[in-house]
């Protein structure tokens, strides 16, 4: 893996990655702005000792620099005022931008943590679809939706490979695809040695099946947001360029801000398609976030 980094990142780079691998995050919250204002929650925890800074890209996401108790045990968390989650995972709803009166869709939800901040944005309106293939990964997103009292969702546990039998159309599909998990090493550093070359074709074969997928469950005008917590380009661009490659109709579309780097178009010697630099990708030694990628797709 440290000789794939060094391909597409360079000596320098991959030794900062691998240095700022080590370090800890810090833990971040979302407030749930369906129950409390930000201001309100900000006030309420720092009564209780913790210590939060502003996230510079969301209006409503701290920095939890002092923790004074568990943060996944206080009373305002069990009443689902805020949510635990970093700052990478938070931008896939901003990006895909759900609006109230939208059919949406989540092909691979469970736990729950964008599909939550989806509601939140759809302002608990319209009609949120969230599937999850495991059975044993249902729970745990029905807990937080109840947790953050989302009611314009219903979940479905069924493989989102087929989709097209639902016979439903959306304005925005978000594709949070299973991936080795590559950028979660920060997180989980059981990771840098868990994941073999293997893991990243096996799952890159399954990425590819479920993007053309849910691009084809898109209304005209659609947006589809692809996405993973992986830095390989083998489970990103080299996804993305293949499908596209096959289908007429779909282009990539520019995200609002740039929050990280920009998508590879050229990768182990293979050139890929232009648009790909519109993608973006962070990293743990740039953007001190977890490793993600994000590809906007839109339907003409
Ligand atoms: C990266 S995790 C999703 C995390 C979730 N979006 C969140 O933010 O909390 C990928 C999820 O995809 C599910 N999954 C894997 N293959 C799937 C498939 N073919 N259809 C639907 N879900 C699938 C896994 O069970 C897992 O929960």
């Amino acid at each position: 893996m440290i000789q794939r980094y060094i391909q597409f990142l360079g000596l320098d780079d991959t030794v900062n990655l691998l240095k700022a691998n080590e370090k800890p995050l810090i833990p971040s919250i979302r407030v749930n702005m369906l129950k409390i204002s930000a201001l309100d929650l900000k006030q309420r925890l720092e009564e209780k000792g913790f210590e939060l800074e502003q996230i510079e890209w969301v209006p409503y996401g701290f920095n939890v620099i002092r923790e004074s108790h568990n943060l996944g045990s206080s009373h305002e968390f069990l009443q689902g005022y805020y949510y635990l989650q970093n700052v990478a995972s938070m931008l896939s709803a901003i990006i895909l931008d759900p609006k109230p009166n939208e059919i949406v869709i989540d092909m691979c939800a469970a736990p729950g943590s964008k599909s939550t901040h989806v509601a939140q944005l759809m302002r608990n309106e319209g009609s949120l679809i969230l599937i999850d293939k495991y059975k044993n990964r249902i729970p745990a997103l029905e807990t937080n939706l109840r947790r953050m009292g989302i009611i314009n969702s219903i979940v479905l546990n069924m493989d989102s490979i087929n989709l097209p039998k639902l016979k439903i159309y959306a304005d925005k599909i978000l594709l949070d695809a299973p991936c080795t998990g590559e950028g979660l090493i920060k997180q989980d550093p059981s990771r840098k040695k868990s994941k073999k070359m293997r893991d990243i074709e096996k799952m890159a074969s399954i990425q590819k099946k479920l993007l053309k997928t849910g691009l084809n469950s898109l209304k005209e005008g659609g947006m589809l947001l692809y996405c993973t917590c992986s830095i390989a380009p083998e489970e990103n661009e080299l996804v993305v360029n293949e499908i596209l490659s096959e289908l007429d109709n779909f282009g990539i579309t520019k995200i609002s801000k740039n929050y990280g780097l920009k998508g590879l178009t050229e990768i182990f010697g293979n050139k890929l398609i232009e648009d790909l630099k519109l993608s973006q990708r962070l990293y743990p030694h740039i953007h001190d976030t977890i490793g993600f990628y994000f590809c906007l797709i839109k339907k003409n």
